[in-house]
């Protein structure tokens, strides 16, 4: 009996033998979409990818055919001079997004890259091509880019809203305060005592608005152009930070516990002053009873940000409003109690956004406050990579 011929090792095959069966096995279990085309762009080889993504039974049914045979005649002619280009030149075409437009089925895209497709003497025989069905992620990114962009609109027009309301605004206000003023010190000696009262709550109130419509328009104005960044040493705008603090300090015995080495971002040094201002202004100012404030500043590093934590021994906050209070004019105490307008959180909020980065808060009721700062972490800083 003459033994059933085994199938031959692939070291008894020639190279060309290998390759073959290397092409085949690939093309056969290949679900990416890889095609060889000869110099007419015409189909020769493809995987099984392409057949379920051309919608075909079998392969044969490619082969020979081209492009203008499946697609809308834009695409087809598009691809068609791609790969032209490609026979002619030798040159590779790099990864590109393709829609691919089909006369009766919906649009898809791809990534695809064509390269030239060569015999053993070098002579460009044609191309081959790799791409892949990208629809899904493609559509998101695309989704993802007209949501950003009606973002940055919507807040465009909030900005210049804010701008041109408190600019407008401060003229009349201006005015008003103004004359009532004037009428408080012409007209004393007229008025009765409740008349005088009324005009005080005017001036009060005027004044007030005031301050609110600056800060509106201060908030407004916060604008960090990449060519206004520069390296700011932390450490240094600080200082003077505390050094502008000064009375403050003295006054209620407050206690600063600093790390030596905080970072340096990149930034505009008067914005980045002002948000270690408003921080420690606000770690003073929201001190408990009878209890000295102790302002510690740590920073660590974690991945590409460096985090500063300016950390109090106050009032705290509670968890509920721990997001409210980085809105404009949100305040969770009356004047009477804690002077101030509640600009100071909006604001380093939008500076620290500005600046690529985050303000977030971990606090609770009379156990103190931290704010960390997060910044992303500049080349300077990477000796103190950890
Ligand atoms: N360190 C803190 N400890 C406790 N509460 C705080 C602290 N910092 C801020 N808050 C709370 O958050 C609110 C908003 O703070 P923000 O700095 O925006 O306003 P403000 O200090 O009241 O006024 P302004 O900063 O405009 O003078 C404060 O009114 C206060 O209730
Ligand atoms: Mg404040």
């Amino acid at each position: 009996m003459i033994p059933e011929a085994s199938p031959k090792s692939p070291f008894q095959m020639s190279t060309k033998q290998i390759d073959s069966l290397v092409v085949d096995a690939m093309l056969n279990q290949q679900t990416d979409n890889v095609f060889f085309k000869d110099r007419e762009s015409r189909f020769v080889r493809v995987s099984r990818g392409l057949v379920q993504h051309f919608g075909v039974q079998s392969a044969e049914e490619l082969l020979g055919k081209t492009d203008f045979d499946f697609f809308a005649d834009e695409h087809a002619r598009e691809a068609y001079e791609d790969e032209q280009h490609v026979i002619a030149t030798g040159q590779p075409m790099p990864p590109k997004i393709e829609r691919e437009v089909w006369p009766n089925r919906a649009d898809n895209w791809v990534s695809t890259t064509k390269l030239p497709w060569r015999d053993e003497s070098g002579e460009i025989v044609g191309i081959f091509g790799i791409s892949r069905d990208i629809t899904r992620e493609h559509l998101l990114k695309l989704e993802l880019e007209r949501k950003t962009e009606l973002l940055e609109n919507s807040n465009r027009e909030l900005e210049q809203f804010a701008f041109i309301a408190s600019h407008d605004l401060q003229e009349p206000i201006r005015m008003i305060a103004g004359f009532v003023q004037l009428i408080e010190r012409r007209y004393n000696d007229v008025l009765d005592e409740r008349g005088r009262e009324y005009i005080r709550f005017v001036v009060e109130g005027s004044s007030r608005m005031q301050a609110l419509i600056n800060g509106l328009l201060q908030y407004s104005r916060v604008k960090t152009k990449t060519s206004d960044l520069e390296p700011i040493d932390c450490s240094l705008v600080l200082a003077d930070v505390v050094r502008n603090l000064q009375v403050l300090i003295k006054e209620t015995d407050a206690q600063m516990d600093i790390e030596n080495d905080l970072p340096v971002v990149l930034g505009v040094r008067s914005q980045i002053s002002q948000v270690f201002q408003n921080l420690l202004n606000n770690a003073i100012k929201f001190r408990r009873k009878d209890v000295p404030p102790l302002i510690t500043v740590s920073v660590k590093h974690e991945g590409d940000h460096s985090i500063v934590c300016v950390a109090d021994n106050g009032i705290g906050i509670a968890p509920k409003y721990q997001n409210r209070i980085f809105g404009m004019f949100q305040r969770l105490h009356t004047r009477e109690q804690y002077a101030g307008n509640g600009i100071g959180l909006a604001m380093t909020k939008r500076i620290m956004i500005h600046h690529g980065g985050n303000i977030s808060l971990e606090s609770e009721v009379d156990e103190g406050a931290r704010f960390y700062l997060k910044f992303p972490r500049t080349e300077a800083n990477d000796e103190s990579y950890t």
